[in-house]
């Protein structure tokens, strides 16, 4: 598999350093990688020789590599710009997900994809339990989901707390708004489950974690289910889980799989 890559922080990095280096994934390689600003050229022109990647400023010449799939690891703003553009000619796996809380920007990748036989894939992210969360809503019969995210203080904002604070509770829609790069979870649960209106979110920080712990609670027709996972921060982004980027790898695994799991 052939992968074009958007943004290279904390995630990209991992990825190229996994799959290009490290070769951890069989035949696959990260080909090429977009980013537009001028600032980025002397930086990506460093990573292009240490992990031998072609380096694209133009979206045009970017889509025109044999890549399969476009990987975008870098934030709401390029999910915006960019995503619509890319599912006309490339599958397109986003970790931005709380871009798609936008009801239209979902739907216009909705008729995109159909309309080029294209994909979107949402990887899991920093939490499990979207099957847990999908197969309760089959239906129609899940009644409540609530995520309460905790994370470390320096996580989440600049300010110094001696206590635990609660910095947010409301919606998912209105939790992404506020935290973009906090709240993708949210959306991600949402997009699976009862939508970003109805699910509820508790941001939390904590000056006594050291990990991002994020506790799901649901209730339907099929039961009840309580799931905490407590993420170790990526070592380069403390804002970023280090399952994140492990979830990106498990879907590429995925998509070459013939016997799919979950
Ligand atoms: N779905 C989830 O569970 C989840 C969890 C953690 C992080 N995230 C999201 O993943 C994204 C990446 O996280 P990260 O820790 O790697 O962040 P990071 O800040 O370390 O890296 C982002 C990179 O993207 C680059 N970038 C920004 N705008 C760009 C553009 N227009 N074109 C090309 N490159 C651009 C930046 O220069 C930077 O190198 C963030 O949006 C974050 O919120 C999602």
């Amino acid at each position: 598999m052939k992968i074009g890559l958007i943004g290279c922080g904390s995630i990209g990095q991992f990825l190229l350093q996994k799959i290009n280096e490290d070769q951890v994934l069989p035949n696959t390689e990260i080909i090429a990688v977009f980013d537009e600003r001028e600032k980025s050229i002397e930086k990506l022109q460093k990573l292009s020789s240490q992990f031998s990647f072609e380096y694209h400023q133009t979206l045009s010449t970017f889509l025109q590599t044999p890549a399969d799939l476009i990987i975008e690891c870098a934030n709401i703003e390029s999910v915006n710009a960019y995503a619509l553009d890319i599912v006309e000619k490339k599958n397109l796996l986003i970790i931005s997900i709380g871009a798609l809380a936008d009801a239209t920007l979902y739907e216009q990748l909705q008729e995109k994809t159909k309309l080029h036989s294209t994909k979107v894939y949402l990887p899991t992210g920093a939490v499990g339990g979207l099957d847990v969360i999908k197969a309760a809503h089959s239906m129609g019969g899940l009644d409540t989901v609530s995520l309460i995210s905790r994370k470390p203080i320096d996580a989440l904002v600049d300010k110094k707390f001696t206590t635990e604070t609660t910095l947010f509770k409301g919606t998912a829609k209105d939790a992404i708004a506020k935290f973009p790069k906090n709240a993708n979870v949210a959306i991600a649960i949402s997009l699976a489950g009862i939508g970003v209106e109805k699910t509820t979110v508790q941001i939390i920080a904590d000056p006594d974690v050291t990990r991002n712990v994020h506790t799901i609670q649901l209730q339907g027709d099929f039961g009840k289910a309580d799931m905490t996972i407590e993420n170790n921060p990526s070592p380069s982004n403390p804002k970023t889980s280090y399952l994140t980027s492990l979830s990106i790898l498990a879907k590429i695994q995925s998509l070459d799989e013939q016997i799919v799991i979950g």
